[in-house]
């Protein structure tokens, strides 16, 4: 085949990744120019002005004057690390991905855990949904996990995405607040799209307030496909469960770490790990028919904004993760790692849940921008542990020296080369596409909005739910306008007269009565916190 001529780097060498950036013992230009002084600038004697000359000064300058990115739109703030996963084994009648189907078989990986709203100096503590993105570096390719530790999501439709976000950020006249959801443009926007109650309600859960990134659940949010060898698929939503159980802080204790220590997250993990306390996750899956219908017990398997309760289908465990090593450069790695839905392998498909949908199209275009043109698959942290032998050319930043004249198939002069292969390579699931209209509608059974959030709400323990009622109270109470918390409230009230009635009270106005009739729900204890462990070894 083609020769592989990308430098190799520490990602595929095993060696850490600063042995590309930094060799020998002596000081030296870009250029590799041993260097005498680089304390003092050229000048027209001792007192005189800069001479224009000095290379040495303005390579050092200029380089430092482009050292920033732009952060991520979203999820700006985060750390990460390297680490393991190793497969039960148990996925194997379900998937024919080989990280996940044989028993005992290790993969790389790297995670970076985030915050979503502020920006990458804010602080860790802050209430948020926090992001839980992995990327496995599989024999087959790499395969990214871009989730978050909530199961749930704000809007059903990608296409209201920048909306949400535009409302859950700072506000465009004063940048105010940072990094919460204190404000009036939030509150306008959740009660207003009300499919945003529910993801709104875990984060005024405690699990808006992690206690460490150790401690979080991860979610993949929408349901995707699964392939076996025989071509049999089941529909799946992933699970991350943390093997130092769920914890979460209290409201009062999050408000001082931010203050004495607005890298309380990021301090935990790093430490933790180079104490040598690795933090585990175990994968698991709850797996449903795949149907027509794509539903689960009159669930929407396709709705981004419901759940499907563990006790209807039980998460089943397929691996577990280790994280053993810290970044060796932050900016090299958790700064420049891109996650993406659509890198995905053999074995592992997605479906037409319209929020994932718009999600295969925004990662790639946002990294064009982040990280400076269409190479960045070729930084370091971004390289796959499975050989490439793509036909992608040149372009800013390219890294590689392309051998042969002819990248295009089939052509007569390279040998062929690269040949396409059936052989583990990625199919697309032929889901029958129906004679459907163009639309813009979503699904009938999207229309819900209230259901779950009572479900949510009722599976709470008392003091739970005492600490939902104050988080309402505390971030309502910012809000400028009385109108927009009186709608929130109305919005409470079609969830629980009981919630709205407390929420009411702290913010001094009325209670209003449900609009809708309240849905009957059984509470389901896996949603609470409390006493949540991972399964006995
Ligand atoms: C970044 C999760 C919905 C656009 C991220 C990150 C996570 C995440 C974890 C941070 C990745 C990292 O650490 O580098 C989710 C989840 C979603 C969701 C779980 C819903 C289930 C969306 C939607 C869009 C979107 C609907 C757009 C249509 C972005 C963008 C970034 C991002 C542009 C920045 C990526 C980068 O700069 O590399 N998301 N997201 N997300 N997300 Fe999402």
């Amino acid at each position: 085949g083609q020769p592989d001529t990308r430098t190799p780097t520490g990602a595929e060498t095993g060696a850490p990744p600063t042995a590309f950036g930094q060799q020998g013992a002596y000081l030296t230009t870009a250029q590799g120019a041993r260097l005498r002084d680089t304390d003092h600038s050229l000048k027209a004697g001792p007192r005189g002005p800069l001479l224009m000359q000095d290379h040495h000064f303005r390579e050092k300058i200029t380089h430092f004057d482009h050292e920033r990115i732009p952060e991520r739109v979203v999820h700006a703030r985060g750390a990460g690390a390297h680490g393991v996963f190793t497969s039960y084994g148990t996925a194997a009648n379900l998937t024919r991905a080989g990280f996940l189907k044989h028993k005992g078989k290790e993969t790389d990986v790297f995670v970076r855990f985030s915050t979503v709203l502020g920006s990458r100096g804010s602080a860790d503590t802050v209430r948020d949904t926090r992001g839980f993105a992995t990327k496995f570096y599989t024999d087959e390719g790499t395969f990214d996990l871009v989730g978050n530790n909530m199961p749930v999501f704000f809007i059903q439709d990608a296409i209201k995405f920048p909306d949400v976000v535009h409302a859950a950020k700072w506000h465009p006249d004063r940048e105010i607040p940072q990094a919460q959801s204190a404000h009036d443009t939030f509150w306008d926007f959740v009660s207003l799209h009300t499919e945003a109650q529910h993801h709104t309600m875990w984060n005024m859960s405690d699990r808006g307030i992690a206690r460490s990134f150790r401690t979080m659940e991860g979610f993949g949010v929408h349901t995707f496909r699964l392939v076996n060898d025989a071509g049999e698929t089941v529909l799946v939503k992933f699970h991350w469960k943390p093997k130092l159980g769920v914890h979460s802080l209290v409201w009062e204790e999050a408000q001082i770490a931010a203050g004495v220590d607005p890298d309380f997250h990021r301090r935990d993990l790093y430490d933790a790990i180079e104490a040598g306390a690795y933090p585990e996750w175990e994968l698991g899956l709850q797996v449903f028919p795949d149907t027509p219908e794509e539903t689960f017990a009159g669930i929407d398997l396709l709705d981004p904004t419901k759940i499907v309760p563990e006790e209807l289908a039980p998460v089943q465990p397929v691996g577990k993760l280790v994280l053993n090593r810290t970044p060796t450069n932050f900016h090299a790695e958790v700064e420049q790692v891109a996650f993406h839905l659509g890198n995905l392998v053999p074995g592992i498909d997605v479906t037409n849940d319209p929020l994932l949908q718009g999600r295969l199209f925004s990662y790639l275009d946002t990294q064009l921008t982040r990280l400076a043109g269409p190479n960045f698959h070729q930084i370091p942290i971004n390289r796959p542990h499975a050989p490439v032998n793509d036909m992608l050319r040149d372009g800013f930043h390219q890294h590689a020296v392309h051998a042969g004249v002819a990248p295009y198939k089939p052509n007569s002069l390279d040998g062929g080369n690269p040949f396409p292969t059936e052989e583990n390579s990625f199919v697309d699931v032929p889901v029958t596409v129906t004679e459907a209209p163009k639309v813009r509608d979503l699904p009938v059974s999207f229309q819900d909005h209230w259901t779950q959030v009572r479900l949510f709400w009722l599976s709470m323990t008392p003091i739970e739910q005492e600490h939902i009622i104050r988080a309402y109270t505390f971030e309502l109470g910012k809000c400028y306008e009385q109108a927009i918390k009186e709608r929130q409230l109305q919005c409470l009230a079609n969830i629980d007269p009981v919630l709205c009635q407390q929420v009411a009270a702290g913010l001094g106005l009325p209670a209003p009565a449900p609009t809708i009739e309240l849905s009957e729900v059984t509470p389901s204890p896996a949603l609470s916190q409390v006493g949540q462990q991972w399964p006995a070894d």
